[in-house]
């Protein structure tokens, strides 16, 4: 490692969900919603995700939040939502429900990833705390003028990275900072998925008046490490500490070939300090038990956590790190999923492990934001940096070019 490296290495620096932020918080958040009182929330889009995750945990789990209104497009999903939420207004326009709905104190947004910045933007412009879906936006411009927007108007904005509010992720960082692994070298990473959910809102291209699942749409998507991939991207960027140097990736379509977004990748990531990262994506992968992993490397050994393998097998719900010194023995540290607060009130169980409470807390750490002031986490420059490094692999696996982090206007 050259001396410059070891400089970069001294000043790593990790910060967690429970402790420091990473990022500075754009703004405080002024006025905020009296504490004790409801924060009154507004969902844009009543999708899979607006409708089975954001809107579940609202009502089912936080009773601090009410939800007033819930705007889509698509009548179904709108009424399954309203019938979700006793009260709340429903809407097919969401300009109309930002300027009638007064009292609604932020919004979460949960459409498809294109038109996540002209929601956010508008929200934020009409004095609404956001919570935006990852990916942030589709382009990097956009999330400039969406951090922009959240500075101006002093509001909370936050991104749907819940993987930041998982135990796991943070306690590997802990140990890393322990040293149990000396300096970390080297992260291998992968995400081995089955195919985009057949049921997503279709677009209809005003071009080919083709109704086409959203996913399968480079305009629609972004691409598709930032759709999926993006959440373990930005794991790695936490736990590397610094800013990538460089990124380069292969990959292309070559299971499904029915559609213009990517169904596998292999990307190269070069970190400013010297750590090296490769990972890998695939999106014909249904079932197969190691579905999502991490491998950290260092000079005194390494350390590896994945799903799909021991803790869903042993159906404790608890996670497992399996740290292996190069001299010494293998130690195996138990990461519980739950607090013992959670465990007594956190019912989403799948195959024996607790499944959606990241997305939970995540909720959580945004109503501390709005209410409180509290540091956002996973803020608008974690965002733009998860959706510039999946959008930078994407472009080098499409020209065969290596970005520089620094080529940043050309994404
Ligand atoms: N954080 C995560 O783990 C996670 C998981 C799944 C999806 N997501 C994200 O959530 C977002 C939505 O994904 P999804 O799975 O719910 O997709 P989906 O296709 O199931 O739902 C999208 C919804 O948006 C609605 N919509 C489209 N245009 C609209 C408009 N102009 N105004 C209002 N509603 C509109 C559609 O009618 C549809 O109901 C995406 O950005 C996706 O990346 C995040």
């Amino acid at each position: 490692m050259s001396e410059n490296n070891s400089l970069d290495r001294r000043k790593f620096m990790i910060s967690s969900a429970a402790g420091v932020a990473a990022y500075a918080l754009p703004g405080v958040a002024e006025p905020r919603p009296q504490e004790g009182k409801k924060v009154v929330y507004g969902i844009v889009g009543a999708g899979n995700r607006g409708r089975n995750t954001h809107l579940r945990i609202a009502t089912k789990y936080l009773p601090e939040v009410q939800v007033a209104a819930i705007c889509d497009i698509t009548k179904a999903n709108l009424d399954q939502a309203l019938a979700m939420a006793p009260g709340a207004k429903g809407y097919d326009d969401y300009h109309k429900m930002i300027e009638s709905e007064k009292g609604i104190d932020a919004i979460v947004v949960a459409v498809p990833n294109f038109l996540h910045a002209e929601v956010t933007v508008a929200a934020l412009n009409a004095g609404k705390h956001v919570l935006v879906e990852k990916p942030m936006a589709t382009h990097l411009a956009d999330a400039d003028r969406m951090m922009e927007a959240a500075t101006r108007n002093h509001r909370v904005l936050q991104v749907g990275l819940q993987s930041r509010y998982g135990t796991v992720y943070e306690k590997m960082i802990q140990l890393i900072k322990e040293g149990v692994i000396g300096d970390l070298e080297y992260i291998v990473g992968n995400l081995y998925r089955g195919d985009w959910n057949p049921h997503s809102w279709k677009y209809k291209d005003p071009k080919t008046g083709a109704e086409t699942n959203w996913r399968f749409l480079t305009y629609c998507a972004g691409s598709a490490l930032l759709e999926d991939g993006i959440h373990e991207l930005d794991v790695i960027h936490w736990v590397a500490g610094v800013e990538p140097s460089k990124i380069q990736a292969t990959g292309g379509n070559n299971v499904l070939k029915d559609r213009q977004t990517i169904d596998n990748a292999g990307l190269l990531i070069d970190f400013s300090n010297g750590v090296r990262c490769i990972f890998s994506y695939t999106v014909y992968s249904p079932g197969v038990p190691d579905n999502r992993a991490l491998r950290l490397l260092g000079t005194k050994g390494e350390m590896t956590w994945g799903i799909g393998t021991a803790e869903e097998l042993r159906g404790t719900g608890n996670s497992e790190i399996v740290v292996i010194p190069y001299r010494g023995k293998e130690q195996k540290v138990v990461v519980p999923r739950l607090t013992p607060e959670e465990q007594a009130s956190w019912h989403e169980v799948a195959g024996g492990v607790s499944t959606d409470v990241e997305s939970f807390r995540e909720h959580k750490a945004f109503l501390a934001s709005v209410v409180k002031g509290a540091p956002v986490f996973a803020d608008g420059q974690v965002g733009k940096d998860a959706a510039h490094i999946s959008l930078a692999a994407e472009r080098s696996l499409r020209t065969g070019h290596v970005f520089p982090w620094s080529e940043e206007s050309t994404i």
